[in-house]
């Protein structure tokens, strides 16, 4: 099977991406026969963030997250979006075979412009869909790994690339999503769900220091110290029990329905965790951002060559039954 997904370069990689997106889709590409496709997406990233130093250094961190957390290079393949020119090739192509109120009605799109003036509304949100479908079909994908918040975008690549197939015969794979719903949605800072727009994420590859400072900020309530305490409904708990061994979820928990335990020192053994459990993982981070990133950068060059080869067989075909070659 040939797997593929991508992640928006339009912010930090925080816990909520490792776990609910990073982590799954690397233990599908370890699998035997599978083959793994996983990219930035930072053309994607152009609908919200229009810095390109700031778009520079957070490509730069979803990349070396991938490869802190283990991603084989030689196994898989590997790169940014925009340096392989044929997603925005086919993406054009795809558009016109997209109904316009397949766009107008999609959920995503509906929820992020729907406080916006109608005029600051950039037309690369409402293509956001199509983008993604090309990048998915380009490379035969098959299996499409993805938070349920993308549902809705794959049966749009589903849809589109079957409104070709009836066209011009079997050309593009159709895909399928992989929505791993025991993979929960991982809460954040405040309790809601971990994201960079809510600003309540927390950056696991941060300094010692300041990894300590985020981890005091999650929200906790106003139960007494001396009192026994829900860890069920605590979010430090939550986050914890997501990274801990089963022993130590245990022995917390005990600690919290036994009462005279703080939400302080939760919150220490949190930071604790996090920092000792992705020791090995902060290290490499820091290898691929600060110490060698030309290491960085030739893993994605190799990469983007072996993307571009795959894609231009797709395109080569698509051209030719569109009358383009
Ligand atoms: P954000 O919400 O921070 O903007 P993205 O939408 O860019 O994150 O998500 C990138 C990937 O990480 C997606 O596959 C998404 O499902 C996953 N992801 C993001 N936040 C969470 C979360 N809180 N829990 C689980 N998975 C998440
Ligand atoms: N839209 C996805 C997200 O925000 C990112 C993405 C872009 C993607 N292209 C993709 C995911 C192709 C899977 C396949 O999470």
């Amino acid at each position: 099977m040939r797997i593929l997904t991508g992640i928006q370069s339009s912010g930090r990689p925080h816990l909520g991406n490792i776990l609910g997106a990073i982590k799954p889709a690397i233990d599908l590409s370890v699998q035997p026969g599978n083959d793994s496709f996983f990219f930035i997406a930072d053309l994607h990233s152009l609908t919200s963030l229009r810095d390109g130093e700031t778009r520079r250094e957070f490509t730069r961190a979803v990349a070396a997250a991938w490869l802190a957390f283990g991603l084989d290079t030689e196994r898989n393949t590997f790169w940014r979006q925009s340096r392989v020119a044929e997603h925005t090739e086919l993406a054009w192509y795809l558009e016109c075979f997209t109904p316009m109120p397949m766009l107008q009605n999609a959920t995503a799109f509906k929820e992020k412009t729907e406080k916006m003036a109608v005029s600051s509304v950039n037309s690369g949100l409402f293509v956001y869909p199509i983008l993604q479908a090309a990048d998915i079909v380009l490379y035969n994908a098959n299996i499409v790994p993805v938070g349920k918040d993308q549902r809705q975008n794959l049966e749009i690549t589903r849809d589109v690339a079957s409104a070709f197939n009836r066209q011009y015969g079997e050309i593009l794979t159709i895909p399928e999503a992989r929505i791993d719903e025991r993979v929960m949605t991982i809460p954040g800072l405040d309790g809601q769900k971990m994201s960079k727009s809510y600003n309540n994420y927390i950056d696991i590859f941060l300094p010692e220091n300041e990894l300590y400072k985020v981890v005091k900020k999650i929200k906790s309530d106003s139960t007494p110290l001396e009192e026994p305490k829900n860890p069920d409904t605590d979010s430090t708990f939550q986050l914890y029990s997501l990274v801990a061994s089963d022993e130590q979820i245990r022995t917390l928990r005990g600690r919290y329905e036994a009462g005279g335990y703080g939400y302080g020192s939760a919150k220490k053994e949190l930071f604790e965790l996090l920092r000792d459990n992705y020791a090995t993982e902060r290290e490499r981070f820091n290898y691929f951002m600060t110490e060698h990133p030309d290491a960085l950068e030739a893993e994605l060059r190799a990469g983007e060559e072996k993307a571009r080869a795959v894609a231009r067989q797709t395109i080569d075909r698509v051209r030719q039954v569109l009358g383009f070659k």
